[in-house]
Parts: C-alpha cells; sequence; structure tokens
C-alpha cells in the first residue's frame, strides 16, 4: 500500500511531482495557511508531512496523529516543532540547513547595510517628496566598513555573516555563541569569542542569528539594549522572539539605540504597532532565504528527506536520527 503525505504549504510542482512518485499526496493549495485544527483533520491517516516555519507541530498534534512517521520542514529553524515529542514518538524530523545559508547571511548584510546608511528612511523621504536640498548632515547615519561587526549566534549563517564582514568590508569580529568554535575557524574569520555583555558593548552593527527557544526568549530586552552603544545597529534574522520588540522601540524613538533591521517579528506577519511608525528601523516580511534557487534548493531537500524517511533510506538531514 502507498504511504499517504500531506503537504500542507503550497509547494513547488517539483516538490509534488517527486512526492507523487511514491505516496498518496494529499496538497493544500493557493495561499492556505492551515488552522491546527485544519491541520490536524488533513494530517489523519498521513505518514509523513511537509510543513513550512507556519505549521506548528506539536505534543497533543502527534497524539492525535499516531499514524505519522516524519515531519519534514522547509526552514532551517525549527523552533515550531516539540522535537522531544517527535523523538519520544519515534517521529522523525528533519530541516534544510546549509542550503539557505550565503542568501539568508545576503540579507542579514543588506538589513545591516539598509539601517546604518539610512536607506529606507532616504526612500521613504524621497517618495514623499520630502527630500528639498543635498545638506552636509542629510541622513547622515553610520559607517559599516572597518566598524566592529558583533554576531550573536556563532552557527553556520553567523559564520557567512562573519566572511562578508571581514572580507568584504574589513571589519573587527566579535561573537559570542554557547560554545566557542574551533581555533582553525576563529583564526579563518580573525572573529573573537567574547562574553555576551562584552559582544554588547563594542559592537557597532550587532547581528542577531541564534536559534530561538525558550532560553534566548527575548534574550534581547531592555538590560541588552542599554548596555548596546547609542550609535549601534541592531540586525535580527533569526527568530522576532528573541528581541523585546518594545523595549527595542523604545530604545530606537529615545535615541539610546541608533537604527534597527528587522525580517522577523514575535507575532509575524502582526508586526508590532510601536515598530512601524519609527524611522531608524528597516523591516521585511521574514525574506531572509526568499531567492528563487533558495527557496527551490530548501523545497527539494524537504522533499528528499521525506522521500528517504518513508522509504527507509537515511534522510539527508535528520533533526532526531
Ligand atoms: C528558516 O529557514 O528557518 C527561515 O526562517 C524560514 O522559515
Amino acid at each position: 500500500m502507498r504511504k499517504k503525505v500531506l503537504v500542507a504549504r503550497r509547494a513547488p510542482a517539483a516538490v509534488i511531482e517527486k512526492l507523487s512518485a511514491q505516496f498518496d499526496v494529499d496538497a493544500v493549495d493557493g495561499a492556505t495557511v492551515l488552522t491546527p485544527a485544519e491541520l490536524r483533520e488533513r494530517l489523519q491517516g498521513k505518514d509523513g508531512v511537509y510543513i513550512t516555519g507556519t505549521e506548528r507541530i506539536t505534543a497533543e498534534l502527534l497524539d492525535a496523529c499516531p499514524q505519522l512517521r516524519a515531519v519534514c520542514t522547509m526552514s532551517v529553524g525549527y523552533n515550531h516543532i516539540d522535537l522531544a515529542a517527535c523523538t519520544a514518538r519515534r517521529v522523525l524530523v528533519t530541516n534544510t540547513p546549509d542550503v539557505l545559508t550565503e542568501t539568508t547571511a545576503d540579507l542579514g548584510f543588506a538589513l545591516l547595510m539598509a539601517a546604518a546608511r539610512r536607506m529606507s528612511e532616504g526612500e521613504r523621504m524621497l517618495r514623499d517628496g520630502q527630500w528639498k536640498s543635498w545638506a552636509w548632515d542629510f541622513l547622515a547615519g553610520a559607517d559599516v566598513h572597518g566598524t566592529t561587526l558583533g554576531i550573536l549566534g556563532m552557527g553556520r549563517i553567523g559564520q557567512a555573516i562573519a566572511r562578508r564582514g571581514r572580507f568584504g568590508f574589513g571589519m573587527r569580529v566579535v561573537y559570542h555563541n554557547r560554545s566557542r568554535l574551533p581555533a582553525q575557524i576563529e583564526t579563518e574569520l580573525a572573529a573573537r569569542f567574547l562574553s555576551k555583555d562584552e559582544l554588547l558593548a563594542v559592537a557597532d552593527h550587532l547581528v542577531l542569528v541564534l536559534p530561538y527557544s525558550a532560553e534566548s526568549h527575548h534574550c534581547m530586552a531592555a538590560p541588552e539594549l542599554a548596555r548596546m552603544k547609542p550609535t549601534a545597529t541592531l540586525v535580527n534574522i533569526a527568530r522576532g522572539g528573541i528581541v523585546d520588540e518594545n523595549a527595542l522601540a523604545a530604545a530606537l524613538r529615545e535615541g539610546r539605540l541608533a537604527a534597527a533591521g528587522l525580517d522577523v517579528f514575535e507575532g509575524e506577519p502582526q508586526v508590532n504597532p510601536a515598530l512601524l511608525t519609527l524611522p531608524n528601523v528597516v523591516l521585511t516580511p521574514h525574506i531572509g532565504s526568499a531567492t528563487m534557487p533558495t527557496r527551490l534548493a530548501m523545497a527539494g531537500l524537504a522533499a528528499d528527506n521525506l522521500v528517504a524517511a518513508l522509504t527507509g533510506a537515511t534522510p539527508p538531514t535528520p533533526l532526531n536520527p
């Protein structure tokens, strides 16, 4: 009997073709985002599911879908999946690391540049007819080249940001991570390990690239923001819940932080209204990995993972092998 899978968000045709060659595929269409109740309903009798970061896999859901054996997410982040609950129920979980590293680092750097150089603010003024003339201090922002780049979370994407900063912009790279990088990688990146407090104090530009968990929830709140230089830029390309957005908005409004670039939000797709009115924050709608080649690579990898997981092969990128 052919196994049954659910593709829980609209996916590229190649994914549906690949999965249909092996399984009976139930695929959502259009812009549908299943509610938790709809997801539970559509998962009845399914052996595997292809999801994105918008579907939550909880212990309750797993208990309601006992046939489910594989959860394959088209994302590197997996904070939307209760990994321990999956492991306890022998449900294989996979994600899509590596294929999005460089693309996401590009977006992180773009946000850093745009925020530091006040690009969105300038574009808004120009479009609103508010650009009156050249002036020596008009939209004068912060330099990026030759400054100190702080990175909180030095995994694959953090290291890719470090390479851009070090070799593209001659920046001094400092970082904090749960575990220190091997000396050889530190040397290659000319990256210096600091305590989190030291990192906050010295960074001219700080990029958040750490995984989201109970431990990292609001780990950038008022006390941490207060340690940063008032001239600094904060960039978040990880998960919105890492930053206390109200504290960030207050720091930006009161000039205790110069600028921010945010691709992720705690209540996305809703954005904290306090951020929306600030001129010194650049906002993008969670598009870190959004280039066509990268999204196709992520989708293909998620499909390969699902095929392997349900056919007894080893998935390319398992989270709980
Ligand atoms: C990821 O891959 O984790 C991106 O944030 C998209 O969800």
